[in-house]
């Protein structure tokens, strides 16, 4: 194994896995999606068992999934099969490396659509047309939007180009020292918008649909949701902590770094839910919008701030950042399998796998005009991709992991590698026996098996 280890160039520090890992888990889930989940789902309630998830499955399984990736150092699928045959089991665990891949491709394909409307925003933001903008025309902007799908393809094919651009040139430099930046930039801009929030009139109704669980509101689907968010923000069970695990250096602890990470990210969702919610009481919105709420209620908080084209256009450049170093993780295993197994240069590997994404992205761009009427299980495409990859394969790929490092994983190998002390038995415990039955309960009633 230790040959890999010079294929494979290292991060600079502690800091830039911190930072690289933030940047994966930070993203358009946390800004974008969390806030409408929430919404969606009943508030508060959904807010709870998101918490939940986050503290009892999500960061067990971070800290297993980064551990594994440092252990193997190689693309998920070498580091499954490296790691089965060290612990002498059957190379059939490769697969999880696989399904991995396969989820970070599906993801990308419509990640790309919704970060290509954040670009949007940066233009409209920045022509002024936002100023004192009313709900209605708020609505209206966003509704052309999504009914054009000519102007979607564009900002699909400039992200997704943008995107593989950057992995062609690997993985660390720029990256490393743009999300320096990036990440504080983004949640200072949450900050300004909190401020805003608290001074507007929805600002008590926005805390106490976001904070005051009322679990007759939720159901066994929502609790799914709120499981394969907190494994779809976190970026887990896909092998894009495992690729930046594979990366940290050996002295580094990985439970502290994680935990900080899984911190950072539920903050920046839970700030972003502060800044919306109160803008949706207050204009007598529904929270029921869907994925268009953070595009039809934040224009109007810029539009009535002193500045606000301003911020409006910072904040969707931040926004853009965060998605992008999300989307550099989301197809780097791809890339990395690709130019480690077939022998393909790291460039044609990242014209290959970003064509092919940009096509099946085209599916989501339609799925909101064009194709709309085209349902299957009554979902259209795109809410057909987002629910076969956040709740069931990312889950899936994350029961793998938890299940090949509490039982396969030899306990001497995953103790010299965690370091934990004497949290190390109820990581153990937890990695064993909650995280598994925890995730398959929770899916398999979802899916009504059980
Ligand atoms: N965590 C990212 C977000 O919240 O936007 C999305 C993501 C990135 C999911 C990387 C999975 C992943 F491996």
């Amino acid at each position: 194994m230790t040959d890999q280890r010079f294929l494979h160039n290292q991060w600079s520090s502690r800091l830039a896995f911190v930072l690289a890992a933030s940047g994966s888990a930070i993203g358009l889930g946390n800004i974008w999606k969390f806030p409408y989940l929430a919404g969606e789902n009943g508030g508060g309630a959904f807010v709870a068992v998101y918490l939940l998830c986050v503290a009892a499955i999500g960061i067990p399984i971070m800290i297993a999934e980064t551990m594994l990736g440092r252990r193997g150092r190689q693309n998920p699928i070498n580091t499954m099969l490296s790691l089965a045959q060290e612990a002498k089991a059957g190379p059939a665990w490769h697969y999880a490396g696989w399904l991995g891949v396969l989820s970070g491709f599906l993801i990308l394909s419509y990640y790309s659509v919704i970060a290509g409307w954040s670009m949007v925003y940066i233009l409209k933001m920045n022509s002024g047309y936002m100023s004192h903008i009313s709900a209605e025309t708020a609505a209206r902007v966003f509704d052309d939007l999504k009914s054009a799908p000519e102007i979607q393809f564009i900002w699909h094919t400039v992200f997704m180009a943008a995107t593989m651009l950057i992995v062609s040139r690997g993985v660390s430099g720029g990256l490393e020292r743009a999300t320096r930046f990036m990440m504080p930039g983004l949640f200072i801009m949450l900050i300004l918008l909190d401020g805003y929030a608290m001074s507007s009139d929805g600002f008590g109704q926005g805390m106490s649909f976001l904070f005051k669980p009322d679990f007759s509101r939720i159901n066994g689907e929502s609790v799914l949701v709120a499981m394969g968010q907190a494994f779809f923000s976190l970026g887990l069970g896909m092998g894009a902590i495992m690729i930046y695990g594979s990366y940290l250096p050996d002295h580094v602890s990985i439970s502290r770094s994680t935990i900080f990470v899984a911190s950072a990210d539920t903050l920046v969702a839970l700030l972003a839910g502060v800044a919306i919610f109160p803008i949706v009481f207050a204009n007598h919105l529904e929270p029921t919008m869907g994925p268009g709420l953070i595009f039809q209620t934040l224009p109007i908080a810029f539009g009535q701030m002193p500045g606000g084209s301003l911020f409006g256009v910072l904040f969707f450049v931040l926004v853009f950042f965060a998605a992008i170093t999300s989307a550099i993780a989301l197809i780097e295993p791809a890339v990395a399998w690709l130019s480690e197994n077939q022998a393909m240069s790291r460039e044609k590997a990242c014209l290959w796998s970003g064509l092919s994404c940009w096509l099946l992205g085209l599916g989501t761009v339609f799925s909101f005009n064009l194709w709309s009427g085209n349902t299957w299980f009554g979902k259209n495409f795109f809410e057909l991709v987002d629910f076969l990859t956040a709740n069931i394969m990312l889950p899936v790929g994350g029961i793998l992991v938890a299940l090949f490092a509490g039982w396969i994983m030899r306990r001497e190998t995953s103790e010299t590698e965690l370091e934990m002390g004497s949290a190390y038995n109820y990581w153990r415990f937890t990695i064993r026996y909650v995280s598994p039955l925890a995730v398959a309960l929770v899916t398999l009633s979802a899916v009504g098996v059980i």
